[in-house]
């Protein structure tokens, strides 16, 4: 069950060349990234770059099976679609940097230097979680036909169900509400930058951009994996999204997501 309040084709609101350009506001909806591939699979071409908000989202997916719980009204919770079709499907990682790095650069000017992306496409400040992606690969013959990028960032959201993981709103660090829409604008036109740029070939930038502005790097810190807690320093990320860490010993270990969690 959704309601649609507000869909439109609008020059206006998004700026930028095509992603927001086609946009659609739901009142309500289990998930956006739901109806987003729903529509995409159902109903004539969806054009690359349409946006789906919601205000509320009852059924909100998080990574690894977990929730997405946010304010309705407060917050953004949004999927994009883009259609990167030039990326070969091993090299499907460098789209979430593309996107991490869009959503860091329209951030970055309000909150300064305590903003990081934690890898994988976390969106962290100091210590605190600001948002999180959700992107959906759609396969099809050795190709991405169709990439979801789900978004949910704390926006104007003052109080959070204790048991979330270090939760933070953009409200709690700056004491004043801001607009949504003219954040998810910005988000939009920067998120089509990285991308164009990667699909411009701009590889080593994307990815040096992407590791110059990641959560831990270089110091040395505390992980768990395979249920032991080990010190290291993460170093790089490789070309397919495995974390490098170096242990204490020296070596460069390969952690893919459920193999490593980060110890605070
Ligand atoms: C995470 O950090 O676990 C990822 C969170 C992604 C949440 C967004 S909100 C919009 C889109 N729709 C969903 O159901 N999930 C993503």
């Amino acid at each position: 069950m959704w309601f649609l309040i507000y869909y439109t084709l609008q020059n206006n609101i998004i700026s930028g060349l095509f992603v927001g350009q086609n946009f659609v506001l739901l009142k309500e909806v289990d998930s956006t990234n739901n109806f987003l591939k729903e529509l995409v699979s159902n109903s004539k071409p969806v054009i690359e770059g349409t946006v789906i908000m919601a205000e509320n989202q009852y059924a909100g997916r998080g990574q690894q099976q977990n929730g997405w719980f946010a304010e309705p009204g407060k917050n953004l919770t949004f999927s994009v679609l883009l259609k990167p079709h030039f990326l070969p499907v091993t090299e499907q990682f460098d789209l979430v940097r593309a996107v991490s790095l869009g959503v860091f650069d329209a951030l970055e000017p309000l909150l300064g230097a305590g903003l990081k992306i934690k890898w994988p496409n976390d969106i962290y400040y100091h210590d605190r979680k600001l948002g999180g992606m959700l992107i959906e690969n759609m396969i099809q013959g050795g190709q991405i036909k169709n990439a979801i990028i789900g978004i949910g960032l704390n926006i104007n959201q003052e109080n959070f169900a204790p048991g979330m993981a270090n939760p933070v709103s953009v409200k709690q660090i700056l004491h004043k509400d801001y607009d949504l829409r003219t954040i998810l604008s910005d988000i939009c036109s920067h998120i089509e930058a990285w991308y164009l740029k990667l699909k411009a070939g701009k590889i080593a930038d994307v990815r040096n951009s992407y590791l110059s502005r990641l959560y831990w790097l270089n110091e040395e810190k505390t992980f768990r994996t395979k249920g032991q807690q080990i010190t290291g320093t993460i170093k790089n990320v490789c070309y397919n999204g495995l974390l490098v860490v170096e242990n204490n010993i020296g070596e460069e270990l390969e952690f893919s997501l459920k193999e490593i969690e980060f110890v605070h």
